[in-house]
């Protein structure tokens, strides 16, 4: 069975070989760090062997959860943001059919999401979209004391009995959070909700391979267990005893600090098939979070061709040299569709008759690659063979793995967030939350 895989010869017109493979004793030394857990952070590595270490038991009780809410509910609310909420729509997202929700045969039920925001038009028009439905909340925090999540959740939960009935809202609210702490675990435990633990020792974003992630991806109908054995391969392949040439973790990671050494302060993410929109966002956070620090970090941002061709393509192409490219390649697509002739030719397309649409989708890809190379910027290629539940898994470990050694290369801590605390300090003193009175009174002065 193939595995990803990951190209860098187009980056080599930029950045030397010798000057990437230079990393080799820097980037062991990061690994064991990780592996011994001797770095910075070293309270948050519970990811490092996450997939090879998942009971059976876990695995059993998320995926019995999961069909007692698909039994019991046409729509499930996912109430989380950050790393509580984004990997799991990453992959449901990436395996769905784009138009499920428009389509009237369901095969399960409708995944939507809340707690990601605080805005009154999306949370008014999800509660009224929910009026006459039967839908179950999974609500996922860590700390259980996030405002987005809690003040959806607040809404969900109420909306929810008040049209199920306490018995069956019991079987349909579950929440995944802290063992102990917080406000979720709290009201969980008081109402008597199925709940899963979120291992202290994994930080948000790098979650999606606990019940975080994992529940909501087995509510959407999709096989967990695959996920896990493609993170498991990963794990084995990005392993730190594998050479630094062989191993494609290092590789990304010595490549990608190289390049920011050399100027390129944006890293962008590529995809050319939409269902990986939200995978780039898990993506941006995982990275973005893990590096922007110190004032320092790649900047990581996405966009989607070739629909973004058309806009950022511009930039891209002409703007600031201070870019390089990351792309995901998708091999094989899940579907078939050819080109149709057409007698009249009026659209002058017939030159692609008979051909398969991803083979236009592959030109397309190959075209901008060599344009984008061409105009001053790097690029890396990455192989998925197929999309699917095995591949994404290997990915996501591929990021993260790569994600812990490129934090350290670059000597900062990528596992905590100091920096996400600043606005909400300011909301709560604006807001006047209780224990934030001196606050309030500073920032009041200041306005
Ligand atoms: O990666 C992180 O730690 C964050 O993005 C969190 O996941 C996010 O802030 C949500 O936090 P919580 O799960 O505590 O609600």
């Amino acid at each position: 069975m193939k595995n990803i895989s990951l190209n860098i010869e187009k980056t080599l017109g930029f950045i030397s070989k010798e000057a990437i493979y230079a990393y080799d004793a820097r980037v062991k030394t990061c690994s064991e760090a990780l592996e011994k857990g001797t770095g910075k952070g070293n309270d948050f590595l519970g990811w490092l062997h996450l997939p090879s270490t998942i009971s059976k038991e876990l695995l059993a009780d998320l995926k019995a959860t999961a069909k007692v809410i698909r039994e019991n509910c046409e729509v499930v609310v996912i109430a989380g943001i950050g790393g509580s909420y984004l990997g799991a729509r990453a992959v449901i997202e990436a395996l769905s059919d784009s138009f499920a929700l428009l389509k009237e045969k369901k095969s399960g039920p409708i995944m939507i999401y809340a707690g990601h925001n605080i805005s009154e038009d999306y949370l008014f028009e999800l509660t009224d979209y929910l009026q006459d439905k039967k839908f179950g909340v999974i609500n996922i925090s860590k700390s259980g004391t996030t405002t987005e999540t809690a003040l959806a959740f607040r809404l969900l939960k109420k909306q929810c009995e008040d049209q199920r009935g306490k018995e069956i809202a019991k079987k349909c609210i579950v929440a995944v959070t802290d063992a102990k702490k917080g406000a979720a675990r709290i009201t969980a435990d008081k109402e008597g909700y199925k709940t899963f633990i979120i291992p202290d020792n994994v930080g948000g974003r790098f979650s999606v391979l606990t019940p975080v992630g994992l529940l909501p991806i087995a509510v959407a109908g999709f096989d967990i267990e695959q996920l896990i054995a493609g993170a498991i391969k990963m794990e084995e392949v990005c392993g730190v005893n594998v050479p630094f040439n062989e191993n494609p973790a290092a590789i990304y990671a010595a490549t990608r600090n190289e390049l920011y050494k050399s100027g390129k302060k944006i890293e962008i993410l590529v995809n050319f098939h939409p269902k990986l929109h939200y995978a780039m966002e898990w993506w941006k956070q995982l990275y973005g979070e893990s590096e922007g620090k110190e004032n320092k970090g790649i900047f990581p941002a996405a966009v989607d061709f070739s629909t973004d061709l058309h806009s950022m393509g511009q930039w891209i192409q002409e703007g600031e040299r201070s870019i390089y490219e990351t792309v995901i390649s998708i091999e094989k697509p899940n579907r078939r569709l050819i080109v149709p002739a057409d007698e009249a030719n009026l659209d002058g397309l017939n030159f692609l008759a008979g051909k398969r649409v991803d083979e236009v989708n592959k030109m397309a890809e190959l075209g901008t690659q060599i344009a984008h190379v061409d105009g001053g910027v790097p690029n890396i290629h990455i192989t998925v063979p197929q999309l699917n539940e095995y591949y994404i898994g290997q990915l996501f470990y591929f990021f993260e793995k790569a994600c812990g050694i490129s934090g350290y290369l670059l000597g900062v801590n990528p596992f905590n967030q100091p920096g996400v605390e600043a606005y909400k300090k300011n909301m709560f003193a604006l807001l006047n939350k209780p224990g934030y009175e001196k606050e309030s009174k500073a920032i009041q002065a200041r306005l």
